[in-house]
């Protein structure tokens, strides 16, 4: 069952001044709107209590079950000012179905498709005012989430959960340009093993990457790149928030096959795209030997990563146990820097959407 959101709005809003000078240079993940959406679910109830409201502080019982056992899932998507002044969604139906699947893995309850696209549009329109304006950078990054809120200790299922929603003005990803950036190959950590987690969005997978990302840093470099769980020259998974994608000279753009990675609504785009771009889309296995030998003879030419949040990236090198590398010139490369363009066109509404992948809200 599904139902309408409705809206209290908040007697506190931050002043247009406040507003004003948070949209000027929002950062990301910093600031939050002045609404979120809720809704709660009982076993015996099912979803009710759906709402948009004041942004306000949950109260939690000590005991409740996502602080023990990390029984939550999340999602991340935007919504985009076009010049105009209308507000779209990038695909949010790709998002209201991969929640399903997070909840299903983490045994949590299934929110409709309907539930959510609907909790998601009612606090955009609350927070219209917080959406950036259409200068082509800033959005309005939306977070739905989902977790056990019941009061109790023990390893089951909890049968009282809560959705929300809230949202935070983004600013440019790269606010000084799109310059690449380098991955550390960690063969310390993996983040999935098969039958794992590692295809659900929930928050333990990322908990359990942040050593693997300090030992990045540590190393110099910006993000880890996770292998497959056969570790040393095993297969290329995914960063800690990003899929990733090569460009071969014979024209290919190839990505980790799906299965313990994130199925990634970027990663989806893309290979929905490369034809237009004159590429072959492949989806399979990529072992770091495989990688090391293009990246030096020259057959890999081009390494990004896609993510909702920095839209494409580009890799421009590589650093392991003993070992670094460039690709290409330690550039970013030329389909990387056009697949960017082109996506960014399609939202924020440059370029026709022919593939019917815009959901206006405003
Ligand atoms: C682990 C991981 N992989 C890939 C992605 C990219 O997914 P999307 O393009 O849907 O944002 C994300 C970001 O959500 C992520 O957290």
């Amino acid at each position: 069952m599904s139902g309408a959101f409705p809206l209290s709005r908040t007697t506190d809003p931050a002043s247009e001044t406040d507003r004003r000078g948070i949209l000027a240079a929002p950062g990301f993940g910093r600031f939050f709107t002045d609404h979120m959406a809720t809704a709660v679910w009982t076993s015996a109830t099912g979803w009710h209590d759906r709402r948009i409201g004041p942004l306000a502080p949950f109260s939690l019982h000590p005991s409740a079950a996502v602080l023990h056992y990390a029984q939550e899932i999340f999602e991340g998507l935007k919504a985009y000012r076009h010049a105009d002044g209308s507000v779209w969604l990038f695909r949010p139906e790709f998002n209201a179905r991969r929640f399903a699947r997070s909840a299903r893995r983490l045994a949590l309850p299934e929110l409709s498709e309907e539930d959510f696209l609907t909790s998601v549009e009612e606090l955009v329109r609350a927070d219209e005012a917080w959406v950036p304006t259409a200068d082509g950078k800033g959005s309005l990054y939306l977070r739905p989430y989902m977790f056990a809120s019941k009061a109790f200790l023990g390893v089951r299922p909890a049968d009282h959960v809560t959705y929300s929603v809230i949202a935070s003005p983004a600013g440019p990803y790269f606010p000084s340009g799109v310059t690449g950036i380098s991955l550390w190959v960690s063969t310390e950590y993996t983040r999935a093993g098969r039958g794992g987690t590692g295809a659900a969005k929930c928050g333990g997978n990322y908990a359990a990457s942040l050593a693997a990302q300090t030992e990045a840093q540590q190393h110099g470099c910006d993000q880890v790149l996770f292998l497959d769980e056969t570790g040393g020259e095993g297969g290329l998974e995914e960063s800690g928030t990003m899929n990733l994608c090569l460009i071969t000279a014979a024209g290919e753009l190839v990505t980790p096959a799906l299965g313990t990675i994130l199925d990634g609504l970027t990663r989806d785009s893309v290979l929905a795209l490369a034809h237009e771009f004159a590429l072959t889309p492949v989806e399979r296995a990529i072992t770091l030997a495989e990688l090391r030998s293009g990246a030096a003879d020259g057959t890999i030419t081009e390494v990004f990563a896609a993510s909702t949040a920095a839209v494409i990236t580009p890799i421009i090198a590589f650093k392991g146990r003993g070992y670094e590398f460039t690709i290409g010139t330690g550039a970013p490369g030329k389909h990387t820097l056009a697949l960017r363009e082109h996506i960014l066109d399609i939202q924020y509404g440059r370029t026709e959407d022919t593939h019917g992948w815009l959901h206006r809200v405003l």
